[in-house]
């Protein structure tokens, strides 16, 4: 029975170590998992969605455009049809039935009028009234209506270029812009172009 004590006292140090180990495995843990959490807080950062745009965000910045419009598996199908779009016809012009179509060079006030007609007939209920993109259709559609009153003061609106998309639609870019070959007559898409080009003028306001 003298054993006792030091049996009980064996057991009590080799409790001891052992609380020692648990908790240097609770420290280690602790460490790892911070560690963890950092890392994984840092990867999602970059991860941000397009629409998580800082505040006064500069859209030329070359950054901002790779990272957050262009990267890889980023681009929305919106994008990809525009600049699908853009791309032919930069790289392989118009198909040859439009090649160097030329709207008449005088823009007289009755053209524009007969365009008003037909953009609101034909065109105001995906473009919208103004060639904003708000028509009643628009929200339905993926890619959403051409943001025309901004396009039509670009470069890239060129005669041959307006004929052939409105002509030939966006069929084969996968978009819901309908091909008006057959609808519209070559006269009446340049009175579209010449009212477009004149601003979209609202023609009950004259004065
Ligand atoms: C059913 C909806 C719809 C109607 C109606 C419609 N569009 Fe579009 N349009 C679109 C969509 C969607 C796009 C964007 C995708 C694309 O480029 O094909 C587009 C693109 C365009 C583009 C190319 C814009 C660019 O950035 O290159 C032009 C030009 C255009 N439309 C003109 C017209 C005109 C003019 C009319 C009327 C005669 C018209 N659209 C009628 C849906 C429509």
């Amino acid at each position: 029975m003298q054993k006792k004590p030091d049996s009980v006292a064996a057991l009590g140090r080799s409790t001891v170590s052992w609380i020692s180990l648990g908790l240097a495995i609770l420290a280690t843990g602790a460490v790892l998992w911070t560690i963890g959490t950092v890392l994984s807080t840092s990867a999602r950062a970059d991860d941000k969605p397009a629409s998580a745009a800082p505040p006064g965000f500069d859209y030329w910045q070359p950054e901002w455009m790779v990272r957050e419009l262009w990267g890889p598996g980023r681009m929305p199908k919106g994008m990809m049809v525009r600049l699908l779009r853009h791309t032919t016809f930069v790289h392989m012009g118009v198909p040859k039935e439009y090649e160097g179509a030329q709207a008449p060079a005088e823009r007289s006030p009755q053209m524009i009028a007969r365009g008003a007609a037909k953009y609101a007939a034909e065109c105001a209920r995906c473009h919208g009234s103004n060639g904003m993109g708000s028509g009643d259709q628009a929200n339905a559609l993926t890619p959403s209506p051409a943001l025309l009153a901004y396009m039509i003061r670009k470069p890239i609106a060129v005669d041959e270029y307006l004929l052939w998309a409105i002509s030939d639609g966006g069929k084969q870019f996968e978009s819901e812009m309908p091909a008006f070959r057959d609808t519209l007559t070559r006269d009446e898409i340049w009175d579209i172009v010449a009212y477009m080009r004149a601003g979209f003028p609202k023609l009950d306001d004259k004065k």
